[in-house]
């Protein structure tokens, strides 16, 4: 690939929601290349502060049982279409992963600059999903901090469940993505 076919995709990356994502999956041979790329981003120490856990087509109706009773924990009084979204961000993404965070605090390398090499590892992962044509979106949401749903999944009390990662192939194409001036945040020193 050339410099400028590799920038042109990398400037056309934009999330891409779970509802406009659908079959096929990326093969295990393709995730794995997206897991690489993660793992190709710049990390001090080379600490590896973050892990991915993927969630099989035989666990999604469990997953989706987990997030529907973390919806009954969090609102008193669901509606049914509430219930509908909670289950169908588990069952709706041909590939659904889990993006843990785990900086290490022995101080030799600061917890933030472990926060940014998972940043990048993550930005990394989406950008080669891209690459490769399929549609990704990192979500997150309140359901990220609910305890009993962090152990079901096996999160430590250390770890942090940073968001859930959905890949899948484009069906309903969004509309491209809105440039932001780079002048927000690119300015020159003046002593
Ligand atoms: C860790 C993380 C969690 C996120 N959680 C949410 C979320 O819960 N809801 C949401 O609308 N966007 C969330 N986003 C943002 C989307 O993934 C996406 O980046 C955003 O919609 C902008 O789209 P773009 O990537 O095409 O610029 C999250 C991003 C990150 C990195």
């Amino acid at each position: 690939m050339t410099a400028d076919a590799l920038l042109s995709t990398m400037l056309a990356r934009r999330s891409v929601s779970p509802r406009r994502l659908g079959p096929p999956a990326p093969s295990a041979e393709q995730l794995g290349l997206m897991v690489d790329a993660a793992l190709r981003a710049p990390d001090h120490g080379r600490l590896l502060p973050w892990r991915l856990i993927e969630f099989g087509d035989a666990q999604r109706a469990e997953l989706a049982q987990l997030f529907e009773d973390e919806k009954w924990r969090r609102t008193p009084d669901p509606t049914p279409q509430d219930i509908e979204r909670a289950r169908a961000h588990a069952t709706q993404t041909p590939t659904m992963l889990a993006f843990v965070v785990r900086p290490e605090s022995d101080g030799k390398v600061p917890v933030h600059e472990q926060w940014l090499a998972a940043g990048a590892a993550l930005g990394q992962l989406v950008l080669a999903a891209h690459a490769m044509g399929f549609g990704a979106i990192v979500l997150s949401g309140e359901r990220c901090k609910d305890s009993t749903l962090r152990a079901a999944l096996g999160i430590a009390p250390e770890e942090t469940l940073a968001g859930f990662v959905s890949i899948g192939t484009i069906v309903s194409p969004p509309p491209p993505a809105a440039r932001t001036p780079r002048s927000h945040v690119l300015s020159s020193w003046k002593p």
